[in-house]
């Protein structure tokens, strides 16, 4: 059979909870002390396009990045991108991850997203195997994989979507993306009664349907889908000489969900094992991810946060305010804060950014707990985004995405965003630090109210350099 990733294209994105700098607050937060991002080596394994590697490569000029695929098209594809920005700090290499031989050297950060669930057990085994031998001694890796239970709601769905598909008639993508997604509907549709259980499985098929094909193609349809349990994915790592440090997710807005009598619960019936405990939790909220952070086994990582150990970075915050005291946060759901000053410190935030604020002792405790609440952004690195000057200068890399009609985007702050209205990708095409804003409203045949506006618009997605 054809590889997947060259029959279908996967649409390679930046994700926020891969970028070093996210992981070394991360690591900081646990005792660790993790290499510095600004002149650290990155590898990505199974970096597709390099759709989360460029990003990084443009705005860590001083470090150095390694990709690693299997597939041939995308790898064609992210090394034209990486050609035509005339970045000297990034390779992309088509490669087996289980031939990746000692040549490639050691690496500070290793990112592997989207691999562990979906390949056979020799190169999940693979996987750490390389993680392991090349991480250096203040290393950290980045797994994704999906995670048990939730895991086993998706099973379902798969189940029914394969059954319904010969192996046979698989190569025909066009037909099998078509039934798949009947198949889909059906289960969404459920029964005139409904169990919980049928509630649940028609949600899934629900929120399934919402997703890209591509990804739908590459998660659920691969011919491997293993998900696994924090506790079996940290054993398995363990054996491999690597230990558990946190999930890159941080709280996600999920755990808000639960009541906190339950979590206290939890806390109270497993005490002596913090694994056990998360495990229990992704019990009750059916989590369906889980992005762990590993170390080398000799890092001993503490299970709490010391908030003091994030003095000196960077905070940012993207919320936006919509009642006093209520805010609004970039990765959904709303965040009330009862004390003024928590407040006071996330509109100041709110309204300085894109730009960010260097964390300092007064600060560090609430910082760390905004940040659990996915409410700020805390990097090791300042913020590569800012406000547009008279010429204004988009990223070059969003620039030439927009300017070749890409579905998405990468922001600077490492996320991908999705410009629908094609004026606005042409528009973002044009920034390139040469036009003044008056030049550009004759451009594009526009106003300069609206240049301004449009320009305040992208300003905000952190998709424009300072000055
Ligand atoms: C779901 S994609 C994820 C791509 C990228 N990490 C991202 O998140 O956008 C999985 C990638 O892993 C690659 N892959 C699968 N098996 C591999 C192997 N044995 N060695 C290297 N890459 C592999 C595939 O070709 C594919 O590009």
């Amino acid at each position: 059979m054809s590889d997947p990733y060259d029959q279908v294209a996967y649409v390679s994105r930046p994700f926020w909870q891969t970028h070093p700098a996210h992981l070394a607050v991360l690591g900081r937060l646990h005792g660790l002390d993790p290499a510095p991002v600004e002149s650290a080596r990155v590898l990505d394994v199974g970096a597709g396009e390099g759709g989360n590697l460029v990003p990084l490569a443009l705005t860590l000029p001083g470090a150095t990045f390694v990709g690693i695929d299997l597939a041939a098209a995308p790898v064609e594809r992210g090394a034209r991108t990486v050609r035509e920005l005339g970045l000297p700090n990034v390779r992309l290499l088509q490669m087996d991850l289980l031939d990746a031989a000692e040549e490639l050297g050691t690496f500070d950060y290793v990112i592997a997203h989207g691999l562990y669930s979906w390949t056979p057990p020799a190169v999940r085994d693979g996987l750490l195997d390389l993680l392991g031998r090349c991480l250096s001694p203040r290393g950290l890796a980045y797994v994704s994989y999906t995670a048990l239970p939730g895991g086993r709601l998706r099973q379902v769905l798969r189940e029914a979507m394969l059954a319904a598909t010969p192996p046979e008639l698989r190569e025909d993508v066009p037909a099998f993306l078509a039934r798949s997604r009947s198949v889909l509907a059906l289960l969404a549709q459920g029964r005139p009664v409904m169990t919980p259980f049928d509630t649940a499985v028609a949600e899934e098929a629900r929120r399934t349907l919402e997703r890209e094909e591509n990804v739908v193609f590459h998660d659920l349809l691969a011919p491997f889908f293993e998900p696994v349990s924090l506790g079996g994915f940290a054993a398995h790592a363990a054996r491999h000489g690597l230990v558990h440090v946190a999930d890159a997710g941080v709280v996600d807005s999920w755990n808000l969900l639960l009541r906190p009598e339950a979590l206290e619960e939890a806390a109270r019936l497993v005490p002596d094992d913090p694994l056990g405990r998360e495990n229990l939790v992704d019990a009750l909220r059916l989590r369906t991810l889980r992005q762990s952070i590993l170390a080398c086994a000799e890092a001993s990582p503490v299970p709490e946060w010391a908030p003091p150990r994030i003095v000196g970075c960077h905070v940012s915050s993207s919320a936006r305010e919509t009642e006093p005291g209520t805010f609004e946060l970039r990765v959904g759901g709303t965040l009330t804060l009862g004390r003024p000053e928590a407040a006071g410190f996330l509109r100041h935030l709110a309204s300085i950014w894109p730009a960010d604020e260097v964390v300092d002792d007064r600060w560090a405790a609430l910082v760390a707990e905004l940040f659990k609440y996915a409410a700020v952004g805390v990097w090791t690195v300042p913020s590569a985004a800012g406000r547009a000057g008279e010429r204004p200068r988009g990223s070059p890399l969003a620039r030439l995405q927009a300017g070749r009609g890409d579905p998405v985007v990468a922001s600077l702050d490492h996320r991908s965003i999705q410009i629908v209205n094609p004026g606005v990708r042409r528009f973002l095409a044009l920034l390139d630090g040469r036009r003044t804003r008056e030049e550009l409203a004759v451009e594009v045949g526009g106003t300069r109210e609206e240049v301004d506006a449009t320009l305040l618009h992208l300003e905000q997605l952190a998709l424009l350099l300072p000055g």
